[in-house]
Order: C-alpha cells, then structure tokens, then sequence
C-alpha cells in the first residue's frame, strides 16, 4: 500500500504505485506538464519540428535531443523569482533508431544500426551540446519565452575557451588550433549544476565514443586513451570529421572531458571549458561556498572502478560582485578521495611536483596532471569506486551525498567498506560529513547511507529502513538534488522494465532523524526512459525533470533495433500520436493549487 507519512519523515506526499506503462506519472495532488520536446522551436524563426524531413540547420534552432541535466536560474531582477528564470538543458547523446525513420535493418534476422550518413551526423551533432531558455510561468503553467534574448543553443560545433592550467598546452593544440585554447563543441553532457554567482555547469562524460581511428605508432597519448577506452565505436565522428580521427588530429581528444561553464545572462559568452576541474568522464559539479568563502565543488568520474574528487577554489566567492567570480574555476586545488575502513575520507591532492606526480611518473606540469587525472588518482592510491555520478552538498545539514550508482563488475575480493557489495547492481549512496562541518577540510567521516535494490530480497542486501514500501525502494542512484529545505531527492537510471517491472524515477529520502533510510516515489517516467535532473525552484514550488530516452528499450529488449516510430513502440510519448517519435522532454512538476512540492 502507497504510504502517506512515515514516522518522522519530511515528506507528506501520497506516493506513487510503481510499475511500468506508456505515460509518466506524478503523486496525486500534482501536476506533471512537459514543457520543452526534443525538437520544438526556441527562436521565433525556428522551423516547427517535422521528424520526417528533419535537417542541421531545423536541428540547431530546436530543442535538442536526450535532456539529461536541468539548471534553473532565476531571472535578475525577476518579480517572482520562482516563476521567471533561464532553464540549461544537457543534451547529453542522440539515440538514432528513435530518431529517424529507416535506421535499422535485419540482417540474418538481427537487428543492426545503419551507419550513419553525413546528412544524420550533422542532425546528431546539433542535437547534442545544450540549451538556455528564458521560461516563464502564468497562470500556474510554464512556458518557453520564444523572443527571449537569451534563448540559446549550444552544440558539438559552438566555439569553446579552453580555460585554467591546460590552456595552451602543446598536448591540446591541433592542427586547427595551434594556440591550444580554442575548441569547438561540448559532448555527452550528462550532469551540472548552477554556480553560486550565477552561472552553469556541465560535464563531459562518455567522450570516448565519438572518436575513431588510430594514434601514430608510438604517440605518447596511448596510455592516455587507454585508460579512456579512447576510441570506442558508438559514434566514431571520425568519418565525418577529420578532428574525430585519432590518426589524423591526435590531440583532439585532450580536449574533451572537461567541465564546461556557460553564462546564460550574456548570450554571446563563449563558453569556458574550465580544465582546472581534471579531465574524465564527469557527472557533474555541484558546488557549495564554505565558511572562508572558498568554492568547493564536488566531482564524480562515472567509470567503474574510477574515483570521486573535489576542488576547492584558491579565490574567494563575493556576493557583491559577480564579474569578480567568474573565473574562480581556473585557479585551486583538485582532490582525490581515499576512503578508509575506519569510516574517515582523506582528500588527496592532485598537485604537481606533490608525492608521485613528478616527471619521473611523466608528469611536467600541472597540465599534465589534469590531462590525465584518472593515472594521477591511481598513482595516489585513490579508492576504487562503484561508478560515482552525483555528488551533492547539502548546505543545511551540512553534509555531502555520493551516488554510487552500480558495479556488477566488482569480484568478492575487490570488496571494501566503502563499496561493500559485489556485483553491485543496485547501487548505493555514501554520507559524507567534512572535518568541523567545513566543505574545504581535507578529511572527514562518512558512511553508506543505503544500499540500493529491493530489501525484500534479502540476498540483495538492500538498507532502506521498514517504513519504506514495495514501491519506494529504487536501485541506480543517478542525479541528487537537495531542495531549500535541506531534503535529499533522488533520480535513478537502470530500473528497467525487464528487469523489475518497474521504470526510473523521482524519490524523497529522509536523512534525518527516526525516518532516516525511508525512500518514497514522487514521479516516474514512461516505458524505456530515464530521470534526469531534478531541479527546484528557489521557493520548492516547482520541480523540473528531464524524462530521457522514453521508448528505449535497451540492448536486452528482445524487440531492441526493430523499433523505430513507424514501428511497434512501448510508448509514443509524449505526444502520443502516430506520426510523431517518442520526444525526450523536460517536464514541470507543481502543486495543484500551489505550494511547495513534497510537504
Ligand atoms: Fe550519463 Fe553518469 O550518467
Ligand atoms: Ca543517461
Ligand atoms: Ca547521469
Ligand atoms: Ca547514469
């Protein structure tokens, strides 16, 4: 049975039945409306979207595909400041077999992916990077604001700075950039978060997929790749752009894997790729300002068996004068966390010159050290993680939250306490509290505050507490966010269908008090999709998620690949009409009659 209120718990909401079927749903006195779809128009000359005859130039002027994070800023000066902002939109990959009509054939009576033609690859590649939209709410409803001056696209083709200690570094510059700081586009942006002086942030994570080609024999990146698993087939770009051929551009790839930073508020800003913050392959950055007024952000690499990091700014954050912090994120100290049995964290810094980082390792200079920030980890003896994705401060409980989201690859003897479980396939979530509660401290304690999966199986071994129902418990922790009041939500990405009979989705986890460990489910999404990004408003009235992927059913769907939208789809959301895709699409979660969400 749906619980109301678990004892002590923060969260009154009726939750939702889990299951799995064509539409989203949302906890009844709520109302769940999608607010920007893969392909709807952002300029007032933007062409409206016709799947059938979709080009480039359509593609760039649209919403693009995949929305994985979501950022709300509000506008300066906004009335309310909860009903007017700028929304940023990862458009972290494209998913073809949905996309375009025509893409898979049977061959032997299996279903294989086309390759794609150069007229699909230019489509893909407007498709990725990101938006900025001006959004604005009347009446209780959201809507884009199509003559804004703000609304933006970002692309795998936008001019980008690099920016920090790798600016400039011989092993960034290319045959079309010989200066090193001048890159174009932004790829598989998955997490972000907004800054504290106002602007956005994202990760690059699964680069590695784009490029293609060889290195030169002997070319003194191989180690570098590898230990990327650059290049891995996807995409491979390379056939269609000379940049994307390792044999023919072999630094390229130096310049991805980065966190980007975008200032919304000026439209014609040139994005920073901010290589201060290391290079792999990032979730997100959430950020905290600490008791000093330094920045910390906190950093996961999602990769098995890969590390969690944070960086603390060198300057301090002003809140007078936002011109002032807009490069805070080229100059500071980069950690590595070392997780101990005992229960404390110690924070490792990544500094050349320090213990192993030395040229005797190869190392000749700071740049070196963030060009390949996974060897310099492992040199340091980091803790070996179970994918780490979101990392997220609570600055009213003073606290910080690691979704570990899943390892099957870990063996018995790999275990240790901080990823205790082998074969990971549910995930788990690490509590970590800093040293004299202060975000800059270079040790603390933590704990494992759930392991993820169904607790009524009990060799899962999950930890949700009693008071958690059969619908709230989730597996694959993804995105976290924490709302004004301090409450930790959480966004999942794996409880497939085929698996669980369940989809992924929003849940409200109490970390405080009796209710600790209690999980309830707030929203879940459409057949095949994913939850990204949720995303509050200053005031809790509005929650904005990006529901991806609707209609994939991944590679172990028996039907994976037959499906295109002139075929048998799970579902055809959101517009459910038959001539219209199933549209990744960000939605807006309110109230019925107002309020603050969850209470
Ligand atoms: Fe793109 Fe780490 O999820
Ligand atoms: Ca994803
Ligand atoms: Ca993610
Ligand atoms: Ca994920």
């Amino acid at each position: 049975e749906a619980k109301a209120q678990a004892k002590g718990s923060a969260f009154s909401f009726k939750e939702v039945e889990a299951g799995v079927d064509a539409d989203h749903h949302v906890a009844e006195g709520y109302q769940a409306d999608v607010l920007l779809r893969w392909g709807d128009p952002l300029f007032p000359d933007a062409p409206a979207f016709d799947p059938t005859r979709q080009t480039p130039e359509s593609q760039a002027k649209q919403f693009g595909y995949n929305n994985d994070f979501v950022g709300y800023l509000p506008m300066p000066g906004a009335a309310d400041p909860s009903a007017h902002g700028v929304l940023f939109v990862n458009h972290e990959y494209t998913n073809p077999h949905l996309m375009f009509p025509g893409v898979v054939e049977i061959k032997d009576g299996k279903p294989v992916m086309k390759n794609a033609t150069p007229e699909r690859f230019a489509i893909e590649a407007m498709a990725h990077g990101a938006t900025v939209a001006e959004i604005r709410k009347t009446d209780g409803k959201w809507a884009l604001v199509k003559e804004s001056k703000y609304n933006r696209r970002i692309t795998a083709a936008t001019e980008m700075q690099l920016s920090g200690p790798v600016a400039g570094s011989d092993r960034v510059k290319t045959n079309a950039d010989a200066s090193g700081r001048k890159v174009f586009g932004t790829l598989n942006n998955c997490s972000g978060a907004m800054t504290p002086w106002g602007t956005f942030v994202s990760g690059e994570e699964n680069f590695h997929g784009y490029f293609s080609g060889k290195l030169p024999d002997g070319h003194r990146e191989e180690a570098n790749y590898k230990r990327l698993a650059i290049p891995s087939a996807p995409y491979a770009w390379g056939r269609f752009e000379e940049r994307f051929d390792l044999a023919k551009e072999p630094n390229e790839a130096n310049r991805f894997g980065w966190v980007i930073e975008v200032d919304p508020f000026d439209p014609n800003s040139v994005p920073k790729k901010r290589t201060a913050l290391g290079r792999f392959k990032h979730e997100g950055a959430d950020s905290i300002v600490a008791r000093d007024g330094r920045v910390v952000v906190y950093l996961g690499d999602d990769e098995r068996f890969d590390y969690v990091y944070k960086f603390v700014t060198a300057g301090r954050f002003d809140p007078n004068n936002r011109a002032a912090n807009m490069d805070l994120l080229d100059a500071g100290t980069l950690y590595v966390a070392k997780f101990a049995a005992d229960g404390t964290v110690e924070w490792l810094p990544l500094v050349f010159g320090q213990g192993p980082l030395t040229a005797a390792n190869g190392f000749a200079s700071q740049a070196d050290v963030l060009i390949e920030t996974r060897r310099a980890g492992d040199l340091l003896g980091a803790t070996k993680m179970d994918r780490p994705e979101d990392i997220t401060p609570n600055g009213v409980n003073g606290r910080v939250y690691v979704m570990l989201t899943n390892n099957t690859n870990r063996k018995e003897d790999q275990v240790d306490a901080a990823n205790p479980r082998a074969k990971n396939a549910f995930g788990h979530i690490i509590e970590i509290i800093e040293d004299g509660g202060d975000f800059t401290a270079t040790k603390g304690k933590w704990e494992v505050l759930l392991k993820c999966g169904d607790p009524s199986v009990a060799a899962v071994g999950a930890s949700f507490s009693t008071e958690t129902s059969k619908n709230g418990w989730f597996g694959m922790p993804d995105n976290a966010v924490v709302d004004s009041a301090g409450r930790l939500w959480v966004s999942t990405d794996g409880n497939g269908p085929q698996e669980t009979g369940r989809t992924d989705g929003l849940w409200a986890v109490d970390t405080e008090g009796e209710a600790r460990r209690t999980s309830k489910l707030f929203y879940r999404v459409p057949h095949g999709a994913e939850l990204c990004g949720p995303c509050f408003t200053p005031d809790d009235t509005t929650a904005f998620v990006a529901v991806q992927h609707p209609g994939d059913d991944g590679p172990d769907w028996p039907a994976f690949g037959r499906r295109s939208y002139y075929e048998d789809l799970s579902t055809r959301w959101p517009d459910f009409k038959p001539d219209m895709p199933v549209r990744p699409s960000v939605v807006a979660i309110t109230k019925r009659g107002g309020g603050k969400i969850g209470v």
